[in-house]
């Protein structure tokens, strides 16, 4: 069959012929099969090749009295051909017969189609060696792809010089092909169904494999990481719908597999991920789980299993793809872009362009950022080779359809190839000119907006700049040339400077001196990007605010670039399913976060979001894979509380706070004492310039009441009521107050503090509400908490000294007071330590003496092994979740070293030394963290606490705490302790 595919000239003869052939209504969108019994002459049949011809015949029939006699051929290719009816995407079975006149040869029916701009190709359809005594079934599958012309089915021959009859040609679409149904395989057939290999893999529907049912996939063999089984998937997706797929996997040895979809338009493949790889253990099954929309248009695509590196074989079961059948939006709901007082955009993918989502798209949104294909790895892969299809595409599609584009990014240390960081300064800076001359210039006048430079700034930093590789080859000459060469090129765009946690205080003023610095030199930067990926608790709405406000005062423009609320608070936790209450409050965090951009709207031209809808956001990725919805639309595109919390506030279900009251007895004088600084006071949000922070403790008296009230006008009916055992308890800013209330209000710099003790409240459960009323204003913020009674907040004094980190104690310990670890986090008995701090200038020691007679550091986890670790919050901020200078350090009792608890440890690494001995009965650890951020001594406050993890050979048996009794204060630093400083 080797010259079944033939020489170009012979071709154009047979493409000639086929002008003459005659189409026949096809089976394109009928489920009725097509077939062709030549009972009534040749059916649209014509010759294919010069000399061929083709009759229908009454000398033999397979079936009735006709078929069809091929003679007079003289190549391979030769033989009859028809023009069938195949509709795009569809797959058809294709079943005929055939006979030899006389000997044997192998008949192959093939289909013969030039793509849209490109070469012809032959694909095989179906094949059988058939002789001159019997008919022969040939069968075979076909899914055309379309966006092809000269399309004809025809049957050849290995045998140039053959005579054949032909009989009984029947072309069925398959069910459900091409309506993007969707597709299932269980190999319960005992068969591969279809999958095959990406390489030399070797697959086999075997018993052994199975994960239920008789059979399962046993892929062995493979060559690389990305080798293993693929199904083809084109005839059963399709373009703008959205899919779930669900395959399950075992390998043999602990590896990470994921799921994948592999694309190709003509012959550029493209890889996307559908379940990114995740941890398997050896001989587990675990499912690979993901959604999918097909946004492009494609001649190929296929799922495939790969793993993350290795080649261990593993087995496959139960793959299932479903279309998740589009809800249409809602339309009946105010549309985002008629209720902002600012340009509302979102980022886009191609998915986000077509349907219901692109429906959803343009009628709220006026502005959209490419998520990622402006980016360098995006459009200059290889130094000098652009690719701009995909940023073209939003491009276009966005003007098309009447939205603003905001570029981003020209200059970042992510996603950006390593060559172009490779030789000298002038090399880099003359790569960043090119790149920004040809992104830039490809689209002038077409982006209002270009992130010049994204993420440069890092606080950590004595001078406030991140150590990219930007920076270390150039300096800050990167931004300034990023800057220039971007004005230069585009010189209607304004241009941005875009980072994330421009709300942190530190960060903030960071970003604040680094863009005044650049102005003064004259580097044309208009605005300041805020990226603003927030979470459901942190940080709060006022930080944004004084951002905002501190930014305005350089003059500049100032964006909200890429907002979202993550549902959660820190990198470990993962929700199967969100919570109904989690997704109302995160509306009243959408409210709270909108009431700030619309009260700052005078500095605030634009709010994008990073995405249009939960389906579709980074964070289910980053920066772990989990579930996450921290858009306005829910997965299926409908309205969420999170949007009503911007359009409209009035419609969000009343929130009810959780608050731990912890015991605690204040002065009720109108003071403020030490009691109430050891926590941060609960804020409420603003309301104009209303303003209020709150507290609580409870005593067997009652119910202790702080409530910090900003407010500058002072008027007799200023109020705050506070509700409690279902009694409205009236405090009025100048008095007096109702016989029998213990209540005292004193005066403050910017308004009042009320103090009262409520008898009611006394067990710290239950509902508790307040109201907080400006009579000059009329404004009110109301609060509903649900309060549940904790311990009185630990408390400790570092001693000021400098000890010796060397293991022995000592005598200067001696000064500071002795806490004990004996709050049980896990189990009842074990290793527990006596723990001193001291301090000086800019660091805090820890020594901890660990009694703790067996050691053991078996385990590969460091907190399995026998060790401390000592929690440090510079300042006692209380947080849900860890701040970027919050830390947990921890030394195990052979002094090995580890830390955690912000997104990027790292950080915070080089804040410890520490020396350990090992003594009769246990272990002594020295430590000192170094707190370049903390301002210490005086009344300055840290949250502190101490954990003792007791190993028993590999794994953990016991730990216990200074103060925080959740086990999770590796997670969240709401329960720590208190430090305070002695002289
Ligand atoms: C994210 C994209 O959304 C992801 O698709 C991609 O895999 C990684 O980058 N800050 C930024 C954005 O400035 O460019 C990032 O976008 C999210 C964080």
């Amino acid at each position: 069959m080797s010259s079944l595919r033939s020489l170009h000239s012979l071709l154009t003869a047979a493409l000639l012929c086929l002008a003459t052939l005659v189409a026949v209504p096809g089976p394109a969108h009928a489920a009725q099969p097509v077939t062709y019994d030549f009972e009534s002459g040749t059916q649209g049949w014509a010759p294919r090749g010069d000399g061929v011809s083709v009759t229908a015949s009454s000398e033999l029939a397979r079936s009735g009295t006709a078929s069809l006699l091929v003679t007079g051929r003289s190549e391979n290719w030769h033989g009859a051909a028809v023009a069938p009816g195949f509709a795009e995407g569809r797959t058809y079975a294709v079943t005929a017969f055939a006979r030899a006149v006389a000997g044997e040869s192998t008949i192959a029916l093939t289909v013969q189609r030039t793509p849209d701009g490109g070469d012809t190709v032959y694909e095989r359809v179906a094949a059988a060696t058939v002789g001159d005594t019997g008919w022969v079934e040939l069968s075979g599958r076909y899914t055309f792809t379309g966006a092809s012309t000269d399309l004809q089915l025809y049957a050849e021959s290995s045998d140039p010089a053959a005579a054949y009859r032909l009989d009984d040609v029947t072309i069925t679409e398959e069910p459900g092909s091409g309506d993007g149904n969707g597709t299932s395989t269980d190999f319960e057939t005992g068969t591969v169904q279809g999958w095959r290999a990406r390489a030399s893999a070797t697959l086999a529907a075997t018993p052994a494999a199975a994960r239920q049912g008789g059979y399962g996939l046993a892929v062995s063999d493979r060559s690389a990481s990305w080798d293993g089984p693929a199904l083809d998937v084109l005839p059963v997706m399709a373009k703008g719908a959205k899919y779930t797929a669900s395959v399950w996997v075992r390998p043999e040895e602990a590896t990470s597999l994921g799921l994948s979809i592999e694309r190709r338009s003509g012959d550029t493949p493209s890889y996307d991920q559908i379940a990114a790889p995740r941890e398997v253990a050896a001989g587990q099954w675990t499912e690979l789980k993901g959604t999918y929309t097909l946004g492009h248009d494609v001649d190929f695509l296929a799922v495939y299993v790969e793993s993350a590196s290795g080649t261990t074989p593993f087995a496959v079961d139960d793959f299932t793809l479903v279309h998740v059948p589009a809800v249409p939006i809602q339309r009946d709901i105010p549309a985002l872009k008629d209720v902002l007082g600012f340009t509302i955009g979102t980022a886009v993918q191609r998915p986000q362009t077509l349907g219901e989502h692109g429906e959803l798209l343009r009628r709220h949104f006026e502005s959209v950022t490419p998520g990622n294909q402006l980016k360098w790895d995006a459009t200059e892969p290889r130094e000098g080779e652009f690719t701009f299809a995909e940023g073209d595409h939003l491009v276009d599609y966005a003007h098309a359809n009447g939205l603003k584009v905001r570029g981003h990014t020209l200059a970042w240390h992510s996603q950006t190839p390593d060559w172009v960081f490779e030789g000298t300064k002038a090399d880099v800076l003359r790569r960043l000119e090119n790149h920004i001359r040809a992104v830039a210039g490809r689209y002038k006048g077409r982006l209002y907006a270009w992130d010049v430079v994204n993420e440069v700034v890092d606080e950590n930093q004595p001078d406030g700049l991140r150590r990219s590789k930007w920076f270390q080859t150039t300096g800050l000459d990167y931004i300034r040339t990023a800057f220039r060469v971007a004005r230069e090129v585009d010189p209607d765009a304004k241009l941005y400077i875009n980072d994330y946690n421009t709300e942190f205080p530190r960060k903030r003023r960071a970003l604040y001196e680094l863009v005044k610095r650049l102005r003064t030199e004259g580097v044309p930067i208009d605005g300041v990007g805020h990226q603003l990926h927030v979470n459901i608790e942190q940080p709060h709405a006022s930080e944004i605010e004084e951002t905002i406000e501190l930014i305005a005062g350089l003059g500049v423009d100032q964006q909200v670039t890429e907002l979202d609320v993550s549902v959660y608070t820190d990198f470990v936790q993962s929700y199967p399913e969100i919570p109904a209450a989690l997704l109302v409050k995160q509306g009243h965090r959408y409210k709270e976060i909108f009431d700030v951009f619309r009260r700052q709207s005078g500095h605030l031209n634009s709010v994008t979001l990073w995405g249009l809808a939960d389906d579709d956001t980074w964070l289910s990725t980053f920066p772990i894979t989990r579930l996450n919805t921290p858009l306005l639309f829910d997965d299926r595109l409908q309205a969420k509380p999170a949007y009503w919390g911007v359009a409209d506030p009035a419609r969000l279900e009343p929130l009810v706070h959780d608050v731990e009251v912890p015991e605690g007895t204040p002065k009720i004088d109108g003071r403020r004492d030490r009691e109430w600084d050891l926590l941060p006071d609960v804020r409420l949000a603003r309301n104009g310039d209303l303003s209020a922070g709150i507290q609580f403790r409870r005593s067997a008296k009652g119910l202790s009441v702080l409530a910090e009230v900003t407010d500058p006008a002072r008027d007799g009916q200023d109020a705050v009521t506070v509700t409690v055992g279902g009694t409205d308890h009236v405090i009025r800013r100048t008095g007096p107050h109702a016989k029998g209330l213990r209540a005292h209000v004193g005066k403050t710099s910017g308004g009042y503090r009320v103090e009262a003790l409520l008898p009611a409240g006394a067990s710290g459960a239950g509902g508790v509400r307040l109201t907080v009323r400006d009579a000059s204003s009329q404004d009110a913020l109301v609060w509903a908490g649900e309060m549940t009674p904790v311990p009185a907040v630990r408390t400790t004094t570092a001693a000021r000294g400098t000890p010796q980190i060397d293991g022995t104690v000592d005598a200067v310990w001696a000064r500071a007071p002795e806490i004990r670890t004996a709050t049980w986090v896990q189990g009842s008995a074990g290793a527990t330590a006596r723990v001193r701090t001291l301090w000086d200038a800019g660091r805090l020691h820890v020594l901890a003496r660990v009694s703790d007679p067996r050691l053991s550091e078996e385990s590969p986890d460091p907190w399995q092994q026998d060790s401390v670790e000592i929690f440090v919050d510079a300042d006692n901020g209380k947080t849900k979740g860890y701040g970027d200078d919050d830390g947990q350090y921890r030394i195990s009792f052979t002094g090995r070293r580890t830390v955690g608890g912000p997104l990027d440890p790292a950080a915070i690494e080089g804040n410890l030394t520490s020396a350990v001995r090992q003594v009769p009965g246990g272990y002594v650890v020295e430590a000192t963290i170094g707190l370049p951020t903390a301002a210490l001594g005086g009344d300055a406050l840290l949250g502190f606490d101490v954990q003792v993890n007791d190993a028993t050979g590999a794994s953990r048996t016991a730990a216990a705490t200074w103060s925080d009794p959740t086990g999770r204060a590796h997670l969240s630093t709401a329960r720590w302790g208190v430090l305070g400083f002695a002289r």
